[in-house]
């Protein structure tokens, strides 16, 4: 990073000094750092992804907790820079950290923190517009309106397809692979399968409940399936959306073979991370299956996309906003935060780290709790009776 580093302080007195790598929405987070005697200092350097470089120059001596972005590598060096410069709190402002290496903090004793529970149905409402930006091919049209080619009313103009009685396909059933499901299955009738290790109960008490309304009202109720292989999803449903973790088992989780398994004309969704699909074998069915349509919020080598992707007109790609809800953003924000401060002021862990709306209550002070720290176990950190 080039010398000086761009950095605003609040709270230059404080006890505690806080680094952040990134400015994040709203200003309740540094209020409840600085409340809490923090010094906390923004990095604003105009450079959208720091280097490690960047970041031990940030962490420098003394530093007490930081706060990062995906787009950073925390690893081995990271954590024992933090650490040599008395730090034990790391959190990253993301659900996902598949970009920090947990072993490391472990060994250096540092707490590492991330914000589920605020973004799920942010995720979910994303994963739904591209569905229907797919499914309509709203993207394509709009191009072509502003190209000015719209010459009037024709009968074939941008025909798509018709969610309701379709089958959305879930893969990982997880929080926001279900608030996703929910969303297709009452908002557009479809009926469901899902593929997950764990089975969904709520999901499937909802699909039934919903479609037992529908049939008491007259209409086609709609149904649900749990499958037994992630294959049995790609083969019957006509829009998929992948919602797993990466790890080393979900990497290239849909591959070419995979693709072939797909209706001619699927919908494939993905809001969870880009390696979970082979970008280039996209591509590839992408070219020869004009009538398949993807919808990427993330991409395999962020922020680039693999070549042709971008010239596809069946593909709708976004930069990564899935989260970017003002109100999810400032929740993520403030837990991130939180998650720092519990652990500098040596509170204990919160029981249940998808039940947070107790720390984003604006008008009532946060409990004294780090909202969710994924190596507590291995620190043996303290979970909170509140
Ligand atoms: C965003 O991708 C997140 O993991 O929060």
């Amino acid at each position: 990073m080039a010398k000086p580093v761009s950095i605003e302080v609040w709270n230059p007195n404080g006890k505690y000094r806080v680094v952040s790598t990134k400015p994040m929405p709203g200003t309740r987070w540094i209020n409840l750092l600085v409340e809490q005697d923090c010094r906390v200092e923004i990095c604003t350097q105009k450079k959208t992804i720091l280097s490690v470089e960047d970041i031990i120059a940030l962490i420098g001596d003394k530093c007490d907790g930081v706060i990062g972005q995906l787009t950073e590598d925390w690893g081995e060096t990271l954590f024992s820079a933090l650490s040599k410069a008395g730090g034990k709190a790391f959190s990253n402002m993301a659900v996902g950290y598949n970009n920090v290496d947990v072993n490391a903090a472990n060994k250096y004793g540092v707490a590492v923190g991330n914000t589920p529970g605020v973004l799920t149905e942010t995720t979910a409402e994303l994963a739904a517009s591209l569905s229907l930006a797919a499914a309509r091919r709203i993207v394509e049209a709009d191009e072509f309106m502003r190209a000015g080619l719209y010459d009037g009313w024709l009968p074939n103009l941008y025909v798509g397809n018709l969610l309701k009685g379709q089958t959305v396909g879930v893969i990982g059933a997880g929080r926001i692979g279900s608030a996703y499901a929910r969303m297709m299955v009452e908002g557009f009738k479809m009926n469901l399968i899902y593929f997950d290790l764990y089975q969904s109960t709520r999901l499937e008490k909802f699909v039934t409940a919903y479609g037992e309304f529908l049939k008491a009202n007259g209409e086609q109720p709609v149904t649900w399936k749990r499958a037994s292989s992630m294959d049995e999803v790609l083969q019957q449903a006509d829009v998929i959306s992948l919602h797993p973790i990466l790890d080393k088992t979900t990497y290239h989780l849909v591959n070419k073979e995979r693709l072939a398994l797909m209706k001619k004309e699927a919908i494939l969704i993905n809001c969870s991370r880009g390696p979970v699909i082979d970008e280039v074998a996209l591509v590839e069915h992408l070219k020869h299956n004009p009538m398949f349509r993807v919808g990427l919020d993330v991409f395999e080598d962020e922020p680039y996309m693999k070549p042709g992707l971008g010239d596809m007109k069946n593909a709708i790609v976004v930069p990564h906003i899935a989260s970017a809800s003002k109100w999810t953003r400032e929740g993520m924000a403030t837990l991130a935060a939180l998650n720092v401060l519990g652990k500098i002021k040596g509170y204990p862990v919160w029981s249940d780290p998808n039940r947070v709306e107790p720390f984003l209550n604006e008008n009532a002070r946060p409990p004294a709790a780090a909202p969710s720290i994924v190596n507590a176990k291995a620190l043996g950190l303290p979970v909170s009776k509140l």
